[in-house]
C-alpha cells in the first residue's frame, strides 16, 4: 500500500511541536548567553514574544555561514534576536543592517547587541523600512536578506530589496504559512493577502527560484519562504 502519512498519524498540536523543538535543540543548540539575555531583556522591556524560534535562528545563522555572507539586511529588528543570529554566522568584519520602525524597540535591540559584543557588526536603522530601503546604494549589495516586518508590505519589500541583492543572494521571508491560513481561500485579512501577493510576484519573476520551508514548532505552524536570486 502506498505511504500516506496524513492518514497514519493523529494531528499533533503546538504542545508536541514545542516538545520536538526542545528535544532537537537539546542536541543541536549549545547554550548561548547573549541570545538568552536578548529574550529575557526584551521581555522585561515589554516587547512581544515574536522573535524567530531558536531553531529558526540557528537556520539563519547557518545560512549566513554557508554563503560566506559578509553583508546581511534585515527588515524588522524587534529586540535584535534574529539580527544576532545572522551576525553569529558572519565573520568579524561582517555587517548586518537591520531596520526598525519603533525607536523604543530599536533601543532595546541596541542594548542586546551591545551585551553580545556585536555593536560593530549589527547596525540598527530606525525609520520606516521602505524609506530606508529606497535610500540604500545598489553599489553595496547584500548576500542575504531576512524580511520579518509588516506582512502587508512583503510584496513591496521583495521589489525594493531585489536590486540590493547580489546574484546568488537569498531573501528569506518569515510568517508565510500562518497556520495554513495563507492557503485558506475563505481567509481574507491583509496579513495573509500580503503573503499571497508575494507568492504571485515570485511566480512571475524569472530571476528567482524559491521554496517554502514550513515549520511546526514552539512558534506554531508557520514557515520561511526561501528565495534565491539566480539571475
Ligand atoms: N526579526 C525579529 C522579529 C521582528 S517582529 C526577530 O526574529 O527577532 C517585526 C518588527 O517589525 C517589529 O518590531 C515592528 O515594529 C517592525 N516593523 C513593522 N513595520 C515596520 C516598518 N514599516 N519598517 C520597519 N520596521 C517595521
Ligand atoms: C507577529 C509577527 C511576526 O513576525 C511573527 O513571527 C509572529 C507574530 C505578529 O505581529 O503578531
Ligand atoms: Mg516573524
Amino acid at each position: 500500500m502506498a505511504h500516506r502519512p496524513s492518514e497514519e498519524f493523529e494531528a499533533t498540536t503546538v504542545v508536541q511541536w514545542t516538545r520536538s523543538d526542545n528535544y532537537h535543540n537539546s542536541f543541536l543548540l549549545p547554550a548561548d548567553e547573549a541570545l538568552e539575555f536578548t529574550l529575557k531583556n526584551s521581555e522585561a522591556k515589554g516587547l512581544p514574544p515574536i522573535a524567530v524560534s531558536a531553531a529558526q535562528g540557528e537556520f539563519l545563522r547557518l545560512q549566513a555561514l554557508v554563503m560566506g555572507a559578509k553583508r546581511a539586511l534585515e527588515v524588522g529588528t524587534l529586540g535584535g534576536y534574529s539580527a544576532l543570529c545572522l551576525a553569529k554566522g558572519m565573520p568579524e568584519d561582517g555587517k548586518v543592517l537591520t531596520l526598525e520602525l519603533d525607536p523604543e524597540r530599536a533601543q532595546v535591540a541596541e542594548e542586546n547587541i551591545a551585551h553580545a559584543g556585536l555593536s560593530s557588526v549589527v547596525q540598527v536603522q530606525v525609520g520606516s523600512a521602505p524609506d530606508t530601503l529606497n535610500s540604500l546604494p545598489r553599489e553595496e549589495p547584500f548576500d542575504i536578506a531576512f524580511i520579518d516586518a509588516d506582512k502587508t508590505a512583503f510584496p513591496l519589500y521583495f521589489q525594493l530589496i531585489k536590486p540590493l541583492l547580489r546574484k546568488g543572494g537569498v531573501m528569506i521571508f518569515d510568517n508565510v504559512v500562518q497556520n495554513s491560513l495563507v492557503s485558506d481561500p475563505e481567509w481574507k485579512t491583509i496579513r495573509v493577502e500580503g503573503i499571497r501577493k508575494l507568492l504571485q510576484l515570485i511566480k512571475e519573476d524569472p530571476d528567482f527560484r524559491a521554496t517554502t520551508i514550513g515549520t511546526a514548532g514552539e512558534k506554531g505552524y508557520d514557515g520561511f519562504l526561501y528565495a534565491v536570486k539566480t539571475a
